[in-house]
């Protein structure tokens, strides 16, 4: 029997590792999805068949459960409540993997120090993801204050509440595991996640969620480790390979170390900007009518979608504008900055559900040389990854993030509903440049009216 459990586990991992490469690609990515779920079936039915198997009711009890809770709230999420998914549920990955080494540190018969290292430092980082993810989830749902809660001697506590977590796993390599010492090991690994993720700030905390991803993918390795469980170490691997590269991506993309996310305290949300003028120039507004008129004759138009667009939901007018224009003889490409929007892909998956066909989705490496072509760069609820001072300003705090160059199209129009700023809280150089018109009004409304005025063309 147990080889048949341990070639089945073979069987789950390939099946992660292709899920995993087929998501890789917006065609090919929900197929991934279903490979890694039923590669995870596999693993959790196989696993039941382990001899010397206890609690088989209370097992299925806690599958049942779990798995009803899961299909209800994944059904009911709205696109935009995703990160604050993701992260709980990342973090029960986290609390898993915790309550796994609990268990085998109360029972004590881990067969050497080496094992018991190991389900120490799965316990430590699955504590410190579960709690700290929890503390994401509260911020990015409201529950708690998004901004960053910061109070003094803030960074000193955290630190003498990792030695001290440190210190009481150590002392679990040397001395016979108490009840009591394990309680305290625990506990405090569970204030620090909490202390960690307090001074952050909730826009950042998507880059906050995939670091805990990757450790949560980290802590279950090492509990695999200590189980001698070959499925957890791969999946846990590859989830902590992928949380990892996903952390640094973000990061760059954002142009922030991850230290500074760490430190907190960056992106106050929701500010407006004076619109005192850049260089000189001033905001100049245009009609939908004239804006209609300049895209129907144009040879490119390339939309550039951002959070805006999110927040208005105005994805599926966009997609019925593009078929206007696409119908008019118009190419319409769409530009997808890495970052825009609030969590990784947002943009994709928006216009995906829209219906807007994936190979009109170009990434920035892609579409960058192709602005200075274009005959209308449309944005449309984008306000950072459009704003030049990236490249040309060394103060600006988004100085160096790379950014769409839409400011080299011929015409560039900018949907947005006032002054109000982006996520870093700054002015944007576009739009006072010369060549930039600004359709002031929600994006839905707006790309609503562009569509009246074109279906009259
Ligand atoms: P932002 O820079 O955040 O700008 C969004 C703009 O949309 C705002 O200036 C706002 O201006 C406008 N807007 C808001 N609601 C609107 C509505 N209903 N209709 C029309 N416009 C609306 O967006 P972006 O360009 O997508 O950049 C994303 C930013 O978020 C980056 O700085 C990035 O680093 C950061 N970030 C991204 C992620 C991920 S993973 N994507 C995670 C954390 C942080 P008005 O108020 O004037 O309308």
């Amino acid at each position: 029997m147990e080889h048949l459990i341990q070639a089945a586990y073979f069987v789950t991992v390939i099946l992660f590792i292709l899920g995993l490469k087929r998501m890789s690609s917006p065609a090919t990515a929900r197929s991934g999805i279903t490979w890694a779920g039923v590669a995870m079936g596999i693993a959790v039915v196989i696993t039941m068949l382990w001899p010397d198997l206890h609690n088989i009711g209370l097992m299925l009890t806690a599958i049942f459960i779990g798995s009803l809770l899961a299909w209800i709230s994944g059904r009911r999420v709205a696109m935009t409540d995703m990160p604050q998914m993701v992260a709980i549920y990342n973090g029960m990955g986290g609390g898993a993997a915790a309550a796994i080494a609990a268990v085998e540190l109360l029972r004590g018969e881990l067969a050497s120090t080496g094992l018991v290292a190991l389900s120490v430092s799965g316990g430590l980082i699955g504590a410190v993801a579960f709690s700290g993810s929890m503390i994401a989830f509260a911020k990015l749902q409201g529950l708690i204050s998004g901004r960053p809660i910061i109070f003094p001697a803030q960074k000193t506590l955290n630190l003498v509440v990792l030695v001290v977590a440190l210190l009481f796993g150590a002392s679990l390599l040397v001395v016979d595991s108490s009840t009591a010492l394990v309680l305290l090991f625990f506990l405090v690994a569970l204030a620090f996640g909490v202390l960690m993720t307090l001074p952050i700030g909730g826009a950042d905390m998507p880059v906050v969620i995939s670091l805990y991803n990757a450790l949560t993918g980290m802590a279950v390795a090492f509990e695999g480790f200590a189980l001698g469980n070959a499925a957890m170490i791969v999946a846990g691997t590859v989830v902590g390979a992928a949380g990892t590269l996903l952390t640094q991506l973000m990061a760059k993309a954002m142009n922030r170390s991850l230290a500074s996310v760490l430190l907190g305290g960056f992106g106050q949300e929701g500010g407006s900007v004076t619109g005192g003028g850049i260089g000189g120039g001033s905001l100049k507004p245009i009609e939908a009518e004239d804006a209609a008129i300049m895209m129907r004759y144009a040879g490119k138009v390339i939309i550039v979608p951002g959070y805006g667009m999110a927040v208005a939901q105005a994805q599926h007018k966009i997609r019925e504008m593009m078929d206007l224009l696409e119908a008019r003889g118009v190419e319409v490409k769409f530009a997808i900055h890495p970052v825009a929007g609030r969590m990784p892909g947002h943009m994709n998956v928006l216009l995906a559900e829209a219906g807007v066909p994936y190979d009109h989705l170009y990434d920035l490496e892609e579409i960058n040389a192709e602005f200075s072509s274009a005959d209308v760069a449309l944005v449309i609820g984008a306000n950072d990854v459009v704003n030049p001072v990236a490249r040309s300003d060394p103060s600006s705090p988004i100085y160096g993030m790379p950014i769409l160059n839409v400011d080299q199209a011929e015409n560039v129009l900018v949907i947005k509903r006032g002054k109000g700023a982006g996520f870093a809280g700054i002015e944007n150089e576009l739009f006072y440049k010369d060549n930039t018109r600004m359709l002031y009004g929600d994006a839905q409304s707006m790309v609503n009216e562009l569509i009246q005025q074109l279906k009259q063309l």
